[in-house]
């Protein structure tokens, strides 16, 4: 099936739930009530018509209905937005989708980035604009100057990747698989570090965030405390950084030492193969080829397409 079409169905199905878990989670008046229904028409009926495409009506229709369904995906925004404001106030009065603003860009219905395609985000705010805190030129060696390396050394490394696959010479892998992570890592953790800061900033987080830090972290305070030690001992060049387990539910603070230690933040790992001599040396000694190339026999691919189905409806903003 045409990549686009599946990307479609998937959103199709990431609307639904949604919904799904808006009913179960309280009763909506009768206004919000109402747009949830036509919601839940437009995800089926776009998912529908995705999964009906014939191959000769694809190049055609297809644009057709991943605008469409970008267009939904921004009033949903809109949409949820407008849950939460009317749960944190419920008596004020309910507000038109139209009335209520997007916060954020909508993102992208059905795109993927092919190999060398990563782009620089705009700063959302001015160079000075984190000062006193943050200085202007640092601002502007850091993200003009130092991301935009990142960015084009991933490309690089991903269409050096690419041309290696074409002609099967995988002699300087090790170098590639190297700055594919150090820039990987590298642009898409300074990508997440813009926007989670802003001029207006500070003070504690609030709702479910908050009840989460507390829960797993005992306070607020506590929470914060830990993340500024962990911060100030990382050993050399480094992040601190809060994350979700998806795997436990609960959120953590990890470090890492350059971006990566060879891997990528802000990845979901499918298929891990562990090459620590402790997995192969009671039958294969020293012999790691062997070990690697006997492995595959033993992929539980299922399992592996199974996390892909989950991970993949995770959707933030392509850069
Ligand atoms: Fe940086």
């Amino acid at each position: 099936m045409e990549e686009q079409t599946r990307q479609l169905l998937d959103w199709s199905q990431w609307g639904r739930q949604w919904i799904e878990h808006l009913r179960s989670r309280k009763k909506l008046n009768r206004e919000l009530e109402r747009h949830l229904h036509k919601f839940e028409e437009t995800f089926t009926q776009l998912g529908r018509n995705a999964g009906r495409l014939k191959p000769e009506e694809q190049k055609e229709q297809l644009p057709v209905l991943i605008a469409r369904a970008e267009e939904v995906q921004e009033q949903f925004h809109r949409f949820l937005r407008l849950v939460q404001a009317t749960e944190q106030d419920t008596f004020e009065a309910v507000a038109t989708l139209a009335a209520y603003p997007p916060s954020r860009q909508p993102v992208p219905v059905a795109r993927s980035l092919s190999p060398g395609r990563h782009t620089l985000p705009p700063l959302p705010y001015d160079y000075n604009a984190l000062e006193p805190y943050i200085d202007a030129d640092t601002m502007r060696i850091h993200h003009d100057k130092l991301h935009q390396k990142y960015v084009d050394d991933l490309n690089t490394a991903e269409l050096k990747l690419a041309e290696a696959r074409t002609n099967g010479n995988f002699e300087l892998i090790r170098h590639w698989e190297r700055e594919l992570a150090f820039n990987g890592a590298g642009h898409y953790l300074h990508t997440l570090f813009w926007p989670t800061m802003t001029p207006n900033g500070g003070g504690e987080p609030s709702g479910e965030l908050l009840e989460a830090i507390r829960r797993y972290f005992g306070s607020y305070n506590a929470f914060r405390e830990q993340f500024s030690y962990a911060a100030k001992k990382v050993e050399g060049p480094g992040w601190a950084i809060l994350v979700w387990s998806p795997r436990a539910q609960h959120l953590e603070i990890l470090t890492a030492e350059k971006h990566q230690n060879l891997s990528q933040w802000d990845v979901v790992p499918l298929l891990p193969l562990d090459v620590w001599e402790h997995s192969y040396f009671l039958s294969y000694q020293n012999e790691r080829d062997k070990y690697v190339d006997a492995w595959w026999n033993v992929v539980n691919w299922p399992y592996v397409e199974e996390r892909f189905a989950q991970a993949r409806k995770l959707r933030w903003q392509p850069y």
